[in-house]
């Protein structure tokens, strides 16, 4: 079935670190409105907030203290407003990132909560006493905070609280009537004004498994010194999930015309369908971890193998998205390409590949310019929770302190929220002021205004691909079928539409390599046209470059 949001492109923006307007080092609403002109241009139809909420901060505003009002260091409520109606008044839409399997500890709900056993709103967080004078149970927080345990200790009433994440954001408890209530209510609130949809943050991690049980499987050394274990499956998909989503869908989202993504660690394309697919009203989509996060990246087989999992989740009714980073990841070209001689060529390569697969698209800020990882000499540059908890868990444990650092560089999430470059100007003229966190040093290099300057420019070839998805049918509802499925460097692979057939060539590597034989005979059997590619082909195209790829229309 067509919807909007299917033929989306979705553009990410991480405010703190995207465009400051007052100096204090810090971006903000107005910087994001300043820069609708270049959004549009890109060819977004969709703005992606992370949260902007009113929030004490721990976690770049993951930890929310009042759902209901902006972050001051972010703006107003009418700076938001402001934005929302010059986003419509551009024909565009704007999601927010909607956090609600845990609140900040500054929240008033949690405040009253922590008072008293019997307080009204104890049981809106787990609360629950200690086990033979320990925690309730040996889950690990997500962060290796402190000494690693999800629970926290308060002395107030002698009890522990859940938190998966930092101790600043205990976990909500969705099995209390009032927390489900009080939240679809906030969400309304937030579509009444206008708002298109949501990105559901952790959102199949809101149902607790049963009685709260340790997790069986033994902490991997070097972290886990504690005897807590980091284990992200157990609130992974539990029973009792999907009903939730549901009565999620009924009371607020089928309320409205919205798009909704769910973030969802832990799921695979099986276990996604039952999100995704319409007939269950819960959700539209979800950013699964499958490629952005997979752990042996570089493998062009894996990523078909991914690809094609995922496309069989779209046949059986349902959507998925297409990214390659966004702000819990390293930068793109650098994990899947190469940020060095071949930085044009591999971000333009996977730009193609993320922009003809089937699923609605998602660019994540700087990415369209071929933004890199950083750097950072020591830890004290990295800000995120964590890169900064697991390396001193480490150091405890033993490491030594420049190996701990060297092994969290790369996979570290400072990568991707390095602020915006936006021209050669100190720090990249993201801020006039003192940044909240360094520039990658290659600002001069790489940013906004010599990508417009540029002969090979990435920022071009963007908005050359959303140009193509909106006169393009094909490249949102096409079917999509793998061809050379055992070639570990070539993905090739066709998307065909009412007539239309488009086939898409991109060589994962940097080799070059002989133009295969029976692609070529496809070529020739229909009349092919070139599209767009990331190279000149004028001589024949007889061979694949490093990082080359190529689009082309076959003329049946
Ligand atoms: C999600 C967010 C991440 C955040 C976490 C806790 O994974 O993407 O940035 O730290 O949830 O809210
Ligand atoms: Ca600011």
């Amino acid at each position: 079935m067509k919807r909007w949001w299917k033929e989306a492109v979705v553009y990410q923006i991480y405010t703190k670190s995207f465009y400051d307007t007052n100096g204090d080092g810090i971006g903000d609403i107005r910087g994001i409105i300043e820069k609708l002109d270049y959004i549009q241009a890109l060819g977004v139809t969709v703005i992606y907030l992370n949260p902007i909420y009113r929030s004490p901060d721990v976690d770049n505003g993951y930890d929310i203290s009042d759902f209901r009002d902006i972050n001051e260091r972010y703006g107003t409520l009418e700076d938001f407003k402001e934005l929302l109606a010059e986003v419509h008044r551009r024909g565009m839409r704007l999601i927010m990132d909607m956090v609600v399997n845990h609140t900040s500890d500054e929240h008033p709900w949690f405040q009253e909560s922590r008072k008293s056993k019997d307080n009204p709103y104890r049981n809106y967080y787990y609360w629950r006493p200690g086990k033979n004078g320990k925690e309730p149970n040996n889950w690990g927080n997500y962060f290796y905070e402190g000494r690693g345990s999800a629970w926290e200790y308060d002395e107030t009433t002698g009890e522990y609280y859940l938190h998966n994440y930092s101790r600043k954001m205990p976990d909500l408890n969705w099995g209390c009537e009032a927390v489900k209530e009080d939240m679809c209510r906030m969400m309304r609130w937030w579509l009444d004004m206008g708002v298109d949809g949501f990105r559901m943050d952790a959102v199949n991690r809101l149902v607790k498994p049963e009685g709260l049980p340790d997790s069986p499987n033994p902490p991997a050394p070097p972290v886990g010194i504690h005897g807590y274990v980091v284990d992200r499956t157990m609130c992974a998909n539990r029973p009792g999930i999907h009903e939730l989503l549901h009565e999620i869908n009924e009371k607020v989202f089928s309320r409205y015309d919205i798009m909704v993504v769910g973030e969802t660690g832990n799921v695979d394309a099986a276990l996604a369908i039952d999100y995704v697919q319409e007939e269950r009203r819960e959700i539209d989509m979800v950013f699964h971890f499958e490629i952005a996060k997979n752990p042996t990246p570089g493998n062009a087989l894996t990523f078909k193998d991914a690809q094609k999992r995922w496309y069989h989740v779209i046949e059986q009714h349902g959507w998925t998205t297409q990214y390659l980073s966004n702000h819990d990841t390293p930068r793109q070209v650098s994990q899947f390409g190469n940020d060095r001689e071949y930085r044009y060529e591999s971000a333009t390569m996977l730009a193609a590949l993320m922009h003809t697969h089937p699923g609605t698209v998602f660019i994540y800020q700087g990415e369209e310019i071929g933004m890199t990882n950083v750097d950072f000499p020591s830890i004290e540059y990295y800000n995120e929770r964590y890169t900064v908890g697991k390396y001193y868990t480490m150091v405890e444990s033993g490491v030594d302190p420049k190996t701990a650092l060297d092994s969290l560089k790369g996979m570290s999430r400072d990568n991707d929220r390095t602020p915006m470059q936006w021209s050669g100007a100190e720090n990249g003229r993201f801020t006039t002021g003192t940044p909240w966190m360094h520039v990658n040093p290659n600002y001069p290099e790489i940013n906004v205004e010599r990508e417009e300057t540029l002969e090979k420019s990435v920022l071009r070839f963007y908005r050359r691909l959303t140009a193509l998805r909106r006169e393009n049918p094909v490249m949102v509802y096409g079917s999509y079928r793998q061809l050379l499925e055992e070639d570990a460097e070539l993905i090739v692979y066709e998307r065909e539409y009412e007539g239309v057939c488009w086939l898409i060539i991109c060589n994962y590597y940097s080799n070059e390599r002989e133009f295969p034989q029976s692609v070529a005979e496809r070529l020739k059997a229909g009349q092919a046209r070139l599209l767009l590619g990331n190279y000149d082909v004028t001589d024949g195209g007889e061979r694949i470059r490093p990082y080359e790829a190529r689009i082309y229309d076959i003329l049946l």
